[in-house]
């Protein structure tokens, strides 16, 4: 596990959170350059990433390397003070190489060849794509290792956005080798995939192909599938890998690339071992998470990226000042949000708040989205907001370096989620994100503060675990949730969960196979609903509607503390609760409505002994509230998204302000504060 490099680049910055973005200074004349370095100092940004789409520029024809306007860009940026997080451009590889080596473009299951002219056209296990990407990050690094402005690699970037799966024929042949690593001998592959079923055995590795389009109307075997997720997720890492050990062996800087927080494709937990500082993009999605969903997504994303950290302080590498344009409809940001979100990243461990882009492009796919500078110039109330978010990061610098300090966990596994949401399963509708979204939801209108934890993890220092839809589990990690539990932990599992193991293969005896122990719960039978089709819960105060899915089963020595009232699981259990040990298990085994949901988890961090951040009766809609914590005493981050006052029950000093703050202090709708507590 390497991380923890960001102190690093905040001392590069003389202790200050970084501000900035990706500066494309190829869109635009050289002779505007040194205005964009002004505006810089103006606004008080301090780092900027450079190079990302570069590699058609670096590198004009094969070999032929032209670094010249880089060379004056970096010199530029450093006479200017602005410290620099240098790409190794690999990126896109321009349309000659695509040309030239045409077996390098990704192929989709269908079989169709992607084309260049967008960009990341470019099949992950291609050597030809491989080789070109080392010389460049070659010819980078030993160009640039020593450039003073230099405090940061940046390699790639957002691997996998557009390809993360590619079915061409090396790919076959790569996967082929993944799966030999993996299984030794075809024996064991046939047995792990299960290809007693529907006559798929086989008798050659040359027979094994990655999981293309099936014949009509069915469905691929799904461990061939799942093994398809690992493969392309660990083909890219491999990518990344020998692109960042070229990067080590010639400098000094440390090394990372920019994630995309929940993103299906790629296991972020093997992704951020091997990340010298964890960085992150986080976008707002307009629409689809409901009333206070992007908020809500702010917090959340920024919680599994801390937790990727491990912990340590990350980088927010890319966010918007305000619209992007890849959405359907792309809202503007209204005003005074561009400082709460920015601030919502660091309130939950980030070290600095970076954009894409500097300036707003004026041509290219990209035009229509917002930049540090808008097309509008700088006489504007954007360009304003970016000059006053530039002087308030300025004056937060104390908290670099400091930690999120947590009481609760969720478990959150890539493989899980791949094979949860695999076809022709019980439920179409079963979704781990919708899940996990309403299950961190729930502690975090109530001001309770959380990471995200793998499977292996150690957990001693939790006092509640929540595991929603965790469909796969090895018996490892099943263990060692009971473990929790007996020690005193209080765990609460969702449905769907504990089901199969690492092969997807079904646990025999009853769901929820590897939880059936722990929970005291036997479930016989699925029964989930139809769209639309609500089922009545009884037991938790008032009667709530769940919806997707019921179970047909009954506690076995657990509590039953609501049972289904009405349709296909009627009278069975809904939610269970059992003591084990020290600790407390709790079973939910429906989608509950997110009031009732509150209610069960309001009740599980009870025993647990878990308080929220602050001691307020009920928790305001829109307020986040995160504290930081230092060796000289905390910082406790107070984000009003709401549209009315709240009044924030803490004592200190506001750092944004410098006003004293006392329990009775309010928070004008809108605002934030830092309150520094000694
Ligand atoms: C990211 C990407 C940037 C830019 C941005 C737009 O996915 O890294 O290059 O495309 O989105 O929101």
């Amino acid at each position: 596990m390497r991380n923890g490099r960001m102190s690093e680049v905040t001392s590069a910055l003389s202790g200050r959170l970084a501000f900035g973005g990706d500066y494309n200074p190829e869109q635009w004349p050289e002779d505007q350059w040194p205005e964009d370095v002004r505006l810089m100092q103006e606004a008080g940004v301090n780092l900027v990433t450079v190079g990302v789409f570069s590699w058609a520029l670096l590198e004009p024809e094969e070999g032929r390397y032209d670094f010249g306007w880089l060379d004056r860009v970096l010199d530029l940026l450093h006479a200017g003070g602005i410290r620099v997080d240098l790409a190794n451009a690999t990126a896109t590889p321009p349309p000659w190489f695509s040309r030239a080596y045409p077996q390098s473009l990704p192929v989709d299951e269908h079989g169709a060849v992607r084309s260049y002219g967008a960009r990341q056209a470019f099949c992950p296990s291609s050597p030809d794509y491989r080789s070109a990407a080392a010389r460049l990050t070659t010819a980078i690094v030993a160009r640039y290792a020593a450039h003073p402005a230099v405090v940061l690699w940046h390699v790639h970037n957002e691997y996998g956005c557009h390809n993360w799966h590619c079915y061409c024929d090396t790919s076959a042949a790569a996967f082929r080798t993944w799966l030999r690593q993996r299984y030794g001998e075809l024996d064991a592959l046939n047995d792990a995939w299960g290809t007693a079923f529907w006559s798929q055995h086989y008798y050659d590795w040359e027979e094994v192909l990655p999981p293309r389009t099936p014949a009509y109307q069915t469905s691929v075997n799904p461990t061939q599938q799942l093994d398809f997720w690992r493969f392309s997720s660990d083909e890219l890492l491999d990518c990344f890998r020998a692109e960042a050990r070229i990067l080590r062996r010639h400098s000094a800087q440390p090394v990372t690339t920019n994630f995309m927080h929940f993103f299906k494709p790629l296991d972020y937990w093997a992704w951020a071992a091997e990340q010298d500082l964890v960085s992150n993009d986080h976008y707002l999605m307009a629409e689809g998470l409901g009333e206070r969903g992007a908020t809500h997504d702010l917090a959340m994303s920024a919680d599994l990226v801390r937790s990727l950290a491990g912990g340590s302080p990350w980088l927010l590498m890319e966010h918007s000042t305000s619209a992007v344009n890849w959405q359907p409809r792309n809202p503007a940001k209204a005003p005074g949000q561009l400082r709460r979100d920015s601030l919502s990243h660091v309130a939950r461990g980030a070290d600095g708040a970076l954009f894409f882009q500097w300036r707003a492009s004026r041509a290219g796919s990209e035009k229509f989205h917002s930049g540090l500078v808008p097309h509008a110039g700088t006489d504007s109330r954007q360009w304003r907001d970016v000059v006053a978010l530039g002087s308030e990061l300025r004056s937060l610098a104390q908290v670099t370096g400091t930690s999120v300090e947590s009481e609760v966990a969720v478990l959150f596994d890539w493989h899980s989620w791949w094979g949860l949401e695999m076809d022709s399963h019980p439920s179409a509708d079963v979704n781990l994100m919708t899940e996990v979204r309403s299950w961190h939801r729930a502690l975090w209108e109530q001001g309770v503060t959380c990471d995200f934890v793998h499977p292996d993890a150690e957990l001693d220092r939790y006092r509640l675990l929540l595991v929603p839809n965790l469909y796969l589990v090895s018996d490892a990690a099943a263990d060692r949730i009971a473990q929790f539990v007996r020690g005193g932990g209080t765990v609460v599992v969702g449905w769907f969960s504990g089901i199969v193991d690492e092969n997807d293969h079904i646990r025999l005896g009853g769901y929820p196979g590897a939880f059936r122990e722990l929970l005291g719960i036997q479930v016989e039978e699925f029964a989930p609903l139809l769209a639309g089709q609500q089922v009545t819960v009884t037991g938790l105060g008032r009667d709530h509607l769940a919806t997707v899915w019921a179970e047909r089963g009954q506690g076995t020595d657990a509590e039953v503390v609501a049972s289904y009232a009405d349709g296909p699981a009627a009278g069975d259990p809904a939610v269970t609760r059992r003591s084990r040990g020290q600790g407390t298990a709790w079973y939910i085994g429906t989608r509950l409505p997110p009031d009732a949901l509150k209610e069960v988890l309001g009740r599980a961090m009870g025993d647990a002994h878990v308080v929220p951040v602050l001691d307020l009766a009920t928790w305001p809609a829109g307020l986040d509230a995160v504290r930081r914590r230092g060796a000289d005493g905390s910082y406790l981050f107070a984000i009003n998204h709401g549209g009315e006052p709240v009044r924030v029950p803490a004592e200190g000093t506001d750092l944004v302000t410098g006003r004293d703050w006392t329990t009775g202090t309010t928070l004008a709708a809108g605002d934030l504060a830092v309150i520094v507590q000694r």
